[in-house]
């Protein structure tokens, strides 16, 4: 199935699944990380949206769970939604195994550049980020993100999912663990003495999380993977300070 609209149209077919909740004034503190807690440990249990955080407006939403059932994972990957756990290995094995990348399409323009914010306009408290977890040290807006970084000496992009947590209004601290292959970039950009650039991608389709969360193999971009699964090529748009490729938001995925 073609997503015409990235995670807006994942949404509204969860939706029309039965496999989305919304919840509304959940608390940023605690209260969604509690929630979030409760669906992912019980295992096939819905995704939960959740509005009117409070303290936010509403429409700054927080989606958890995407990908906690083998109906969602069907929808993401677009495979039948109506799998048994063990139909769906099966035949996401013979997939994957079939899977041909198809490199991505730079594009220009894209909805994504409709709210830029620029040096001290930067304010990423502005977004209803979660304290998960009670011993966290600070808001994590990373966890179903990806760090998108290249490689200084082979050119190849990696798309990357590592916890990012909020320090202040404009800085982010995140740790990718050695042989992780943002972590190769890293290293190997420090060791030519370059400043190692990434471009962190929060809110697209939970394929996009997927991949970034799966070991697709060393020197392969995950874009690729994901043209791949989708059959088409993904439109992405360069950013203008790090020159990495990004998700225009629509009529991409
Ligand atoms: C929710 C979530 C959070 C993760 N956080 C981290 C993290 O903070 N640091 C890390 O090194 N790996 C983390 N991982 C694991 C990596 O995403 C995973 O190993 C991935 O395959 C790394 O991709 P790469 O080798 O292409 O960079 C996380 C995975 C998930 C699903």
């Amino acid at each position: 199935m073609k997503q015409e609209d990235g995670l807006r149209s994942w949404l509204k077919q969860a939706d029309d699944l039965g496999e989305l909740r919304t919840i509304e004034g959940a608390d940023w503190d605690l209260e969604i990380g509690g929630v979030a807690d409760i669906v992912t440990e019980r295992g096939s249990s819905p995704a939960v949206l959740f509005d009117s955080i409070k303290n936010y407006p509403q429409g700054y939403r927080v989606l958890v769970n995407s990908l906690g059932s083998t109906k969602r994972l069907g929808l993401s990957l677009g495979m039948p939604q109506d799998l048994s756990a063990l139909g769906f290995v099966s035949e996401w094995r013979k997939r994957s195994k079939a899977l041909k990348h198809i490199p991505p399409t730079v594009i220009k323009d894209g909805p994504v550049l409709e709210n830029i914010r620029r040096g001290r306009d930067v304010d990423l408290l502005a977004f209803p980020t979660p304290r998960w977890f009670e011993l966290d040290g600070g808001r994590y807006i990373g966890t179903g993100s990806v760090n998108i970084t290249h490689d200084p000496e082979e050119g190849w992009t990696n798309l990357g999912t590592a916890r990012v947590m909020i320090h202040d209004e404009n800085t982010v601290g995140f740790y990718i663990a050695p042989g992780r292959h943002g972590r190769i970039h890293r290293d190997k950009a420090f060791l030519r003495g370059e400043p190692f650039k990434v471009a962190i991608s929060v809110g697209h389709d939970p394929l996009i999380f997927l991949a970034g969360a799966l070991e697709v193999p060393y020197g392969v971009c995950e874009y690729d993977f994901i043209g791949g699964i989708r059959g088409e090529s993904v439109e992405v748009i360069k950013g203008e300070f790090t020159g990495l490729p990004f998700l225009p938001r629509r009529k991409s995925f």
